[in-house]
C-alpha cells in the first residue's frame, strides 16, 4: 500500500496516481484535514511507502493548520523505521525540517517551467525542465545528498539514505493542474524575476511529458517497481502490432527473400504463434506455453536452414518493425539485445 498524503484540494496527487495504476500498486489518498483520523499512526508491514504532496501552507503554520503536527510525526516515524517516503514541494519541506534542516521564506518566488540540473544516482538525465510554484525553500539536511539545483534555488532535491527523497519542484504535475495554477486569480499570482506569466506557462506544456517520464523512472527505482518489457511495450496489443509489421516486412522486403521462402505461403499461423511466444518471452502471460507446450525454439527450427545470413534477415525485419512501430528507445534496445542473442542460438548451419 502506498499512502498519498494530500495537504490541500488545490494540490492533488497528480501523476503519482497514474503511476500507481500503471503498476497496480494499491494506494490510498488521504486528504487532510478531513481524513486525519485515517492517518496511519502505526505503519503496517505492507506499506510500500508514503508520498507527501504539496500545499499552499508553510511548514511553520501549525496554528492555522494543526494537522501538520500529525503529519510531521508520521514523517519522523517513517524516517525512524526506514519506510520509503517522498516529499513534493511542501512535502519535501516537511521532510527536510524533520531531518533538522532549515525551511524558510526564499529570496524569490519560483513559478512556472524552470530548468534544474540533476545528479541523481546512475540516471543519465543531467538537466530537465520542471514545474515550480514555491515561495519557501529547504536547506539540504545534514547527511543528505543534494541531487537537484538551479539558479533561483540551490536546494531543489535531496536523498537521505536509500529511503527518503525530498523535492522542491512538482514532478507530479499534470497538464490540468498546471493549467489551473496558471489561471490563478491575479491577486494570488506571485511576482518576481523567476515568475513566469500565465501565457508563458501555458505555452510550455510540452515539458510535462518528459517530466512525467523522469518522475516515473524515479518512482520505479525508488519503489522497486521495474516494468517487464511486455508492460513497457504497451501489452498484448502492441506485441500483436509488432508481429504483424514484422511478417509484413518479411513478406515484402527483397533483403528478406531467403527466409520468406522457408515460411508457409500463408503467414497467419506464424503471426499467431510468434505473438503468443513473444508475449510470454517479454514477461507477459505464458500464452504459447499454455497452448503449445515448452517452446524448445531451437529444436522447432531444426527443419529450417538457418545460417548467419538467415539470422541477419530475421533480425533486419524485427529491428525495422520495432522502429516502424515506434517502440520507445529503452524497451527497443533491450529487446534488440535479447533477440540478437536468441537468434544466434537458432543458427543450425555453417555458412
Ligand atoms: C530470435 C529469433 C527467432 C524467434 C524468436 C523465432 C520464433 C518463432 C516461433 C515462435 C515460431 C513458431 C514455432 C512453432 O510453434 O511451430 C517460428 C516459426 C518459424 N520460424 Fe522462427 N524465430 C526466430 C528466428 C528464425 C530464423 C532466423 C528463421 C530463418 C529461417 C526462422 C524461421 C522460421 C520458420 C520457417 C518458421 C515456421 C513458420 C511457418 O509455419 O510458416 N525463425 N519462429
Amino acid at each position: 500500500m502506498l499512502w498519498i498524503i494530500q495537504n490541500s484540494k488545490d494540490t492533488p496527487a497528480g501523476t503519482t496516481v497514474e503511476w500507481c495504476e500503471k503498476h497496480k500498486v494499491k494506494y490510498q489518498i488521504l486528504l487532510l484535514p478531513q481524513d486525519l483520523n485515517l492517518l496511519p499512526n502505526k505503519l503496517n508491514p505492507n506499506t510500500d511507502g508514503v508520498v507527501f504532496c504539496g500545499g499552499g501552507m508553510n511548514v511553520d503554520e501549525v496554528n492555522a493548520h494543526p494537522w501538520l503536527i500529525d503529519e510531521k510525526k508520521l514523517i519522523a516515524e517513517c524516517i525512524k523505521n526506514e519506510v520509503p517516503i517522498l516529499g513534493l514541494c511542501l512535502g519535501g519541506q516537511l521532510i527536510a525540517e524533520s531531518l533538522g534542516a532549515r525551511v524558510s521564506k526564499h529570496s524569490q518566488w519560483e513559478v512556472g517551467w524552470h530548468k534544474i540540473k540533476l545528479d541523481f544516482k546512475n540516471s543519465t538525465t543531467k538537466e530537465i525542465t520542471v514545474f515550480q510554484w514555491h515561495g519557501y525553500s529547504f536547506d539540504t539536511p545534514i547527511g543528505a545528498q543534494l541531487f537537484a539545483t538551479n539558479e533561483c534555488c540551490t536546494h531543489q532535491g535531496f536523498t537521505f539514505k536509500d529511503h527518503v527523497i525530498g523535492m522542491q519542484f512538482h514532478p507530479e504535475a499534470t497538464i490540468e493542474w498546471v493549467t489551473d495554477c496558471a489561471n490563478s486569480e491575479p491577486q494570488e499570482y506571485p511576482t518576481g524575476q523567476f515568475v513566469q506569466s500565465k501565457e508563458q506557462i501555458l505555452s510550455q506544456m510540452t515539458n510535462q511529458q518528459p517530466l512525467q517520464e523522469w518522475y516515473f523512472n524515479l518512482l520505479n527505482d525508488f519503489f522497486k517497481k521495474q516494468l517487464s518489457l511486455f508492460e513497457a511495450l504497451g501489452g498484448y496489443e502492441y506485441v500483436e502490432k509488432l508481429v504483424h509489421r514484422f511478417y509484413h516486412l518479411m513478406d515484402t522486403l527483397p533483403e528478406a527473400v531467403d527466409i520468406r521462402k522457408q515460411h508457409q505461403p500463408n503467414l497467419e499461423e506464424a503471426i499467431h504463434k510468434l505473438t503468443f511466444f513473444l508475449t510470454g518471452w517479454l514477461g507477459g502471460p505464458q500464452l504459447y506455453f499454455e497452448k503449445y507446450g515448452h517452446p524448445r525454439l531451437r529444436a522447432r527450427h531444426l527443419p529450417f536452414k538457418i545460417g548467419k545470413r538467415e539470422r541477419d534477415q530475421w533480425l533486419l525485419c524485427m529491428f525495422k518493425a520495432l522502429e516502424d512501430c515506434e517502440v520507445p528507445q529503452h524497451p527497443a534496445n533491450d529487446m534488440k539485445k535479447a533477440l540478437t542473442h536468441l537468434a544466434d542460438h537458432m543458427i543450425n548451419q555453417e555458412e
